[in-house]
């Protein structure tokens, strides 16, 4: 008896870890709508389409590629309305790998909101 119940533990673990994530990823879309400024959420849209095959690009995680900074991290380096112009451009910035991404005026706008959003001191 005790030996059997011993064998399940990991089993249900599993299975309450499961049910978590699960229902973490259908929730949370609705909850940040509710909360969130829109421009955020769409910034943040963006950022997933266009830039988490390579950074990490949400308040915390490592970046898939490994030489590409976290996102929250970027206004360390510089004020991140810096990017605004080079973005506007296109050009982003002139990193191996990396395809350049044009941007409209008003994504640009929502994508500089939601990187502040997510910035770390
Ligand atoms: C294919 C992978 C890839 C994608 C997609 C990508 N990046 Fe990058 N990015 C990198 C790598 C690698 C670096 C670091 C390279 C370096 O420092 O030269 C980097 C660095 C950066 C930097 C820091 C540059 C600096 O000199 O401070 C910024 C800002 C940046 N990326 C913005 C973006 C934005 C915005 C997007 C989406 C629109 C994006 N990246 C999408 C790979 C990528």
């Amino acid at each position: 008896m005790i030996r059997g119940g011993a064998r399940k533990g990991p089993w249900v673990a599993a299975a309450i870890v499961g049910t978590f994530f699960v229902s973490l990823s259908i929730t949370s879309p609705s909850a940040a709508t509710a909360a969130e400024d829109p421009a955020v959420r769409r910034g943040r849209e963006i950022a997933k389409a266009a830039c988490a095959d390579c950074h990490a690009i949400g308040p915390k995680g490592a970046s898939p590629r490994a030489e590409a900074p976290p996102f929250r991290e970027l206004g360390r380096r510089y004020p991140v309305e810096s990017l605004e112009e080079a973005l506007a451009e296109g050009v982003v910035v002139g990193h191996p790998g990396m395809p350049q991404v044009k941007m409209r005026d008003a994504e640009i706008g929502d994508f500089i909101v939601y990187l502040k959003s997510i910035q770390v001191p």
